[in-house]
């Protein structure tokens, strides 16, 4: 078996979160679902106070309790803000305090949940445009899941393109429910079928469509294959989600041909999560 163990997961904050997460912040949810993708990857969901909302793209803190204390991890949210349940998409780390237990999560589990979940990955901090680039890497993907099954996306932007770049095809969770399943939901299904393309890539395996993200925007190939101006200041809005390596490449990107980043509440032409980046 290949090794891939990955040092640390994208969603874990780089500061210790408990002076500002204290118990009293925290909800307690129930497992209702529990998928394993592959030896690297799962996906779980939770039961959904009514109280706890949300906006598509934002992550909250999860975890479970240990020796009396939270042990948390921040987490974007897959499911989208309409829906009854959680749903979670994480990497499994084998040394990972958090994720080493939530692996062998089993329905009927109890997990802890802030209760204010937050977050920079959201379509208002974009300026108006016409497509929409979701650039994701690994479990980076999972704010993008809430984020397609935003009927207002399609109202606002006229294509909307998912990028998915992982190391093997066995990565590519949520193929089936991005191509099978939104086109035929019976409130915004035209619209995905019409607007939202799919664009997977592998990087370490054959696959119809092979190398980096960033490689694939740089080299003109992903703009090439859709019939797209490549980076199109006027017309193309990013949003990003990956590791910190991806997330400082992609930047450098963008920020050469002219784009802005929003910041701070200011509209710009990308965003990314910043609570996930390495400072
Ligand atoms: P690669 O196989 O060339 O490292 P990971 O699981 O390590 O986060 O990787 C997920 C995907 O992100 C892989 O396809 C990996 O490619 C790719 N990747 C890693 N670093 C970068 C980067 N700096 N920019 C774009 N993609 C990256």
């Amino acid at each position: 078996m290949v090794c891939r163990a990955r040092i640390r997961p994208y969603n874990t904050l780089s500061v210790p979160l408990t002076p500002f997460v204290t118990m009293s912040n925290l909800i307690t949810e129930r497992v209702t679902y529990v998928h394993h993708w592959d030896d690297n990857l799962f996906s779980f969901r939770t039961s959904r106070d009514p109280s706890f909302r949300f906006s598509n793209g934002h992550f909250t803190m999860l975890g479970l309790e240990l020796d009396g204390r939270p042990l948390l991890r921040a987490y974007s949210i897959a499911s989208a803000n309409y829906e009854e349940e959680l749903e979670f998409f994480s990497i499994k780390v084998a040394d990972g305090p958090l994720t080493s237990r939530l692996q062998n999560l089993r329905v009927g589990d109890e997990l802890l949940l802030s209760r204010k979940p937050t977050g920079t990955l959201v379509v208002d901090n974009l300026l108006p445009g016409r497509n929409l680039l979701l650039v994701a890497t690994g479990t980076g993907l999972a704010p993008f899941l809430s984020i397609v099954k935003d009927p207002d996306i399609y109202e606002r932007f006229e294509r909307v393109i998912l990028m998915h770049g992982v190391r093997y095809r066995s990565e590519l969770a949520y193929a089936d429910t991005i191509t099978a399943e939104l086109p035929e939901n019976e409130y915004f299904g035209e619209a995905v079928r019409d607007q939202l393309t799919y664009y997977p890539s592998v990087t370490r395996e054959p696959f119809h469509t092979n190398g980096r993200v960033t490689d694939l925007l740089a080299s003109g190939k992903l703009f090439r294959d859709l019939s797209l101006t490549p980076f199109d200041l006027e017309s193309d809005r990013f949003m990003l989600c990956g590791s910190p390596a991806m997330l400082r490449d992609s930047c450098a990107l963008l920020n050469d041909r002219g784009f802005r980043e929003s910041r701070r509440g200011v509209t710009g032409h990308y965003v990314i999560e910043r609570a996930f980046v390495d400072s």
